[in-house]
């Protein structure tokens, strides 16, 4: 089991526009099924999934405006201050408890990975408490100039695996720990 945060990300590094857009995202071409870094593959080895709420409110909006319906069938932890309205069906868990205090309950939940979605800031809070254990990226042929950031923390990483997907750069990093002089 370990705890990733898989997501995909600009050149300059941000993984969503200032407006929370993915536009630049979904224009890039990448296999269907079956290439390296697969969505499906690591989606099916999953036991949990954690986001914040400007995360959670993307998904619930756009399947809403699309017609779709909740992706997930693990449970998912959204991190929020608010009483935000769920998704029929989903199995949500809306907290604000340390990541610590709930890293302990998505580990409990099966033998698979914990899936860190996003955002940026919550992903840095699982690796500055010592519980991420990889970051893998998608990176797609364009820069931003500014949006929600990536990793908003300095920490020290070692690239375990690379490959590409069509137009993505990839990369498979394990967090070795918050950067320090020595290292
Ligand atoms: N490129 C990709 O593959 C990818 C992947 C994931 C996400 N995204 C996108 O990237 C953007 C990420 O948005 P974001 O950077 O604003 O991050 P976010 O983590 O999705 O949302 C931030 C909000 O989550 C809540 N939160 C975060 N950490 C918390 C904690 N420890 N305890 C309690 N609440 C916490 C806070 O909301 P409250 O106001 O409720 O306190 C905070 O304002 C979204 O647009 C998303 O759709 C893209």
């Amino acid at each position: 089991m370990a705890t990733i945060f898989y997501t995909a990300t600009t050149l300059d590094g941000f993984i969503a526009d200032p407006d929370d857009s993915l536009d630049w995202l979904f224009r890039q071409q990448q296999d269907d099924t079956g290439g390296p870094f697969d969505y499906d593959v690591f989606i099916a080895g999953v036991s949990a999934l954690a986001m914040g709420a400007t995360t959670y409110l993307w998904v619930r909006d756009n399947l809403a405006a699309s017609g779709t319906a909740w992706p997930y069938r693990q449970p998912t932890w959204v991190f929020t201050h608010r009483d935000l309205e769920p998704v029929a069906g989903a199995d949500l868990h809306f907290t604000s408890d340390p990541v610590e205090q709930v890293h302990a309950q998505m580990a409990a939940v099966g033998d698979g990975d914990v899936w860190v979605v996003g955002g940026g800031r919550l992903a840095t809070d699982f690796a500055a408490a010592g519980l991420l254990d990889e970051i893998v990226v998608s990176i797609a042929p364009v820069t931003l100039g500014s949006g929600r950031p990536l990793f908003p923390g300095r920490f020290d990483l070692e690239l375990i695996d690379h490959g590409r997907n069509k137009a993505f750069l990839l990369g498979r990093y394990k967090v070795l720990g918050v950067l320090t002089e020595d290292r």
